[in-house]
């Protein structure tokens, strides 16, 4: 196995330069589907992001305290028989060159050694409660490094989260990072694409899946960033519709929200069209009223501006199309204060992505909205939602469901829309789905 280069130690150097103590960064655990048999594994964002390293069983220490190792490894042994079945693993002798730790240890003995490497550390970097196991192995190593330290030796005697230290670095995105999320971008346009020319009637939303899957697997992609929505008709009208088993009607919108994950990077595209290829008037209202919001919190996006802003702007220019196409009555201030407008629209309009789909860092700072800069990526996702069944609506807009969904770059001066090849204007998914 190869030494694993890329920008995993340069990253670790970086965390160590604002640590005081010990940060303890745990792999993905496996997870079991029924008897032997287990979900597919996907490594936890921040160990990757540390380490680059794809194995469970894995823990990653970070020491600004030791005197020795800054970074340590914990991960399983070499075990010819389980290889056999399971492939290869790096194992503790190979560690030290491929992932350019310090030291490593079979991941047996990270219980033994945590008190080791607690002593000397004033502070712990730890997300507690998320692994029971671990958790009592790392109160057991602050109880040991206290009761063993010297009076002048510092033990923990906080517990940070890691959020602090490694999700306000994910948040901002690298160069690096930002090829990679293009690349996400590029390939999940193609498959957008190509669902708008082959979306037919009588066809199925979980064929339209395939074309995705079948697309992405293609280019490499592991898995999608999260599990697809394709809803037909008054499916898209359910936010999380995700059983994608219906069939596709002549006359009726297909909304598909489906993303892949390239090398770790998520892209989350939502589009939605219709599927004989031309939206009739009703639709096409309704799709205005959405595109011309969206446009407008995509607008505002820049350094300065806020998530809570993108909302703001988005909403307004929603709400007062949702008033003139007769979906809301009253003015704009009014529907947006009393609120009438959760009726249609019931989500938020953005969030961050990056590694994770709806991704790290913190969205307000000290109580307030945090400012967007340079180098963050999120998304900007309005839609309306009409039940088929809402009889508070006029009866033209039942059963209409429509998101449009982008992946920004806020850049020094502005932003860069990620995924902006995706066809979008009414007349562009026309030509699209016609060609
Ligand atoms: N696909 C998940 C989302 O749009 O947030
Ligand atoms: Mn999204
Ligand atoms: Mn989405």
């Amino acid at each position: 196995m190869s030494v694993i280069a890329g920008p995993y130690a340069e990253r670790r150097r970086q965390l160590l330069q604002q640590m005081d103590g010990l940060a303890i960064i745990p792999a993905a655990a496996t997870r079991i589907r029924n008897n032997d048999v287990e979900h597919s594994y996907r490594q936890d964002s921040d160990f990757y992001y540390l380490t680059g390293l794809e194995e469970p069983e894995a823990c990653l220490l970070l020491s600004s305290a030791h005197d020795e190792h800054q970074a340590v490894v914990f991960l399983r042994e070499r075990n010819p028989e389980r290889e056999r079945w399971e492939g290869q693993r790096l194992g503790v002798e190979r560690a030290c060159d491929a992932l350019g730790v310090d030291a490593s240890y079979p991941i047996g003995e990270l219980g033994e050694r945590l008190k080791d490497y607690c002593k000397g550390a004033p502070q712990l970097y730890y997300d507690i409660g998320q692994h029971p196991k671990l958790d009592a192995d790392v109160l057991a190593g602050i109880t040991q490094a206290r009761a063993r330290g010297r009076a002048q030796t510092p033990w923990p005697r906080t517990i940070v989260h890691p959020e602090a230290l490694i999700h306000e670095r994910r948040l901002i995105k690298s160069e690096a990072e930002l090829a990679l999320m293009r690349q996400a971008a590029a390939i999940t346009a193609e498959a957008h694409a190509l669902a708008m020319q082959k979306a037919a009637a009588g066809k199925t939303e979980y064929l339209m899946e395939a074309i995705f899957q079948s697309v992405f697997r293609a280019h490499g992609c592991k898995r999608m960033a999260y599990d697809p929505i394709v809803g037909a008709g008054a499916n898209a009208t359910v936010l999380h519709y995700v059983a994608n088993d219906g069939v596709l009607r002549d006359g009726e919108l297909l909304l598909i929200d489906a993303g892949c994950e390239y090398k770790y990077y998520a892209s989350d595209v939502t589009r939605t069209f219709p599927i004989n290829g031309r939206f009739s008037a009703p639709q096409r209202r309704v799709y205005e009223v959405v595109l011309q919001a969206q446009l407008a919190g995509i607008e505002h996006a820049r350094p300065g501006a806020t998530i809570e802003s993108i909302h703001e702007c988005t909403l307004k220019v929603l709400v007062a199309g949702m008033i003139d196409i007769g979906l809301l009555s009253g003015d704009v201030d009014e529907a947006i204060a009393d609120k009438s407008y959760r009726q249609f629209y019931m989500h938020r309009t953005s969030h961050w992505l990056g590694m994770d789909v709806h991704d790290v860092g913190a969205y307000f700072l000290r109580g307030e909205a945090r400012p967007l800069v340079a180098n963050m990526v999120l998304t900007i996702e309005p839609g309306i939602y009409i039940a088929a069944d809402d009889e508070r609506a006029p009866p033209e807009y039942r059963g209409i469901g429509i998101r449009i969904e982008d992946d920004i770059l806020i850049t020094e001066t502005g932003h860069e829309n990620l995924t902006a090849a995706i066809a979008k204007t009414v007349e562009a998914i026309e030509r699209a789905c016609n060609s």
